[in-house]
């Protein structure tokens, strides 16, 4: 589709009505045997096995669809689905790295992608090294010849800085490293990640994707053909990919990302106000507010903000964040966000980090706005900080 907007190719990506007895959904193909009526047709399906239904594993019309969609959406050349977002991380990282070379991850990593590399990469022998993640052009002093992968997430789905990806992906050009970003807070509505230098997006296509928290999906956008050839071969060889149904989930979920996108963005800038004036509150860390450090990176690198922020709430006892947490209403704890509902998580980043440290001593709170009335979610969060200053 030329010339029309992200909202529009939302509505009509991976669809082919013609090719399915005009109904507007593709099918599901649950499939794991294709029959092949020649032995010219097997051939040829093992010469092109990524264009011809050839194995379930490998991509059916349900795989194709979603991934056209998600491909034209972020306007790269190709796509590949996985099992989950961290299968997606896990694959892409796998497929860009061999024994001796040199690996950069941001600090601010989803904490899953850290053990990753751990227990997976180092193991393996590559040599992995966190930076920080407002290094900037500044990391050209931490590049080698053999880095063959530079790992951003911007921003960090625990505590948001903004990476400056076009400085960092021209430096990492420099050495011919690959340069992968998880772009999952985002979302292809709200940062281009071709347009900065990237050469690869991955998305947990389980958040704002799906949108409904119920089911587990990746997806893998390359910039080209030779990257995206790398990255399916490693999908196939790891046989990563999702099953069917929640395959249809994700594309379903498509159609209507844009407006909710919409709701989340402006629910969750109106908590962070409200959130940004109570007394508890020590820092609101948003990067679409003015009074976040990423802000300029933000400004001029995005085109929206989504649901999920954090915020730091004064140290105080257990029991407080206990009696705060324990009766919300509205808000679930859990893990996971980019669903329809609100949801609150305390984290610990002083953990999770090593080439930075984290020393505010006040709780962090991870929040995700969902599509509840925003005033109804307020009215739950003083209810809460009433139950908290009551424990203190
Ligand atoms: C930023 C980010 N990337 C990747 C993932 C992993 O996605 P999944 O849970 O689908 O494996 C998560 C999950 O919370 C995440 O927050």
């Amino acid at each position: 589709m030329k010339d029309v907007t992200k909202d529009t190719i939302l509505v009509h990506a991976g669809r082919d009505p013609r090719a399915n007895h005009g109904i507007v959904n593709p099918p599901v193909y649950h499939c794991s045997t294709v029959l092949f009526p020649t032995l010219d047709a097997l051939e040829e399906g093992d010469r092109n096995p990524h264009d011809i239904v050839n194995y379930g594993r490998i991509g059916t019309p349900t795989t194709f669809a979603f991934e056209k969609a998600a491909a034209e959406l972020e306007g790269g050349y190709r796509s590949v689905n996985t099992g989950s977002g961290l299968a997606a991380i896990a694959t892409a990282l796998t497929a860009f790295t061999k024994t001796g070379d040199h690996v950069l991850i941001t600090d601010s990593a989803y904490g899953p992608t850290r053990r990753f590399v751990k227990e997976t990469l180092i193991p393996y022998g590559v040599e992995v090294e966190f930076f920080d993640p407002t290094v900037g052009a500044g990391i050209s002093s931490l590049l080698k010849p053999n880095t063959s992968v530079v790992f951003l997430e911007s921003p960090g789905s625990l505590t948001f800085e903004i990476q400056d990806v076009p400085a960092i992906a021209a430096a990492a050009r420099t050495v011919g490293a690959t340069v992968l970003l998880d772009n999952t807070w985002a979302t292809p509505l709200f940062f281009r990640p071709f347009d900065h230098g990237v050469d690869v997006s991955i998305h947990a296509a389980t958040k704002y994707m799906v949108g409904h928290a119920d089911a587990m999906l990746g997806v893998v956008t390359c910039r080209d053909e030779a990257l995206w050839t790398t990255v399916k071969k490693a999908a196939t060889r790891f046989g990563t990919c999702a099953g069917p149904d929640d395959l249809f989930l994700g594309l379903r979920g498509l159609r209507t990302l844009a407006v909710r996108m919409r709701q989340h963005q402006e629910s969750a800038l109106i908590l962070a106000d409200w959130l940004a004036a109570r007394p508890e509150v020590t820092r609101v860390l948003h990067p679409a507010r003015a009074d976040f450090p990423g802000h300029a990176l933000w400004k001029r690198d995005f085109t929206g903000s989504s649901g999920l922020f954090s915020i730091v709430v004064k140290p105080a006892p257990r029991a407080a964040l206990a009696a705060m947490l324990d009766d919300l209403e509205l808000f679930g704890m859990g893990y996971s966000w980019g669903g329809f509902e609100s949801l609150i998580l305390p984290a610990r980043p002083a953990a999770v980090r090593s080439a930075t440290r984290w020393t505010d001593p006040g709780i962090v709170l991870r929040l995700h706005a969902g599509l509840e009335h925003p005033d109804d979610l307020i009215r739950d969060l003083d209810n809460a900080f009433r139950r908290f200053n009551d424990a203190l």
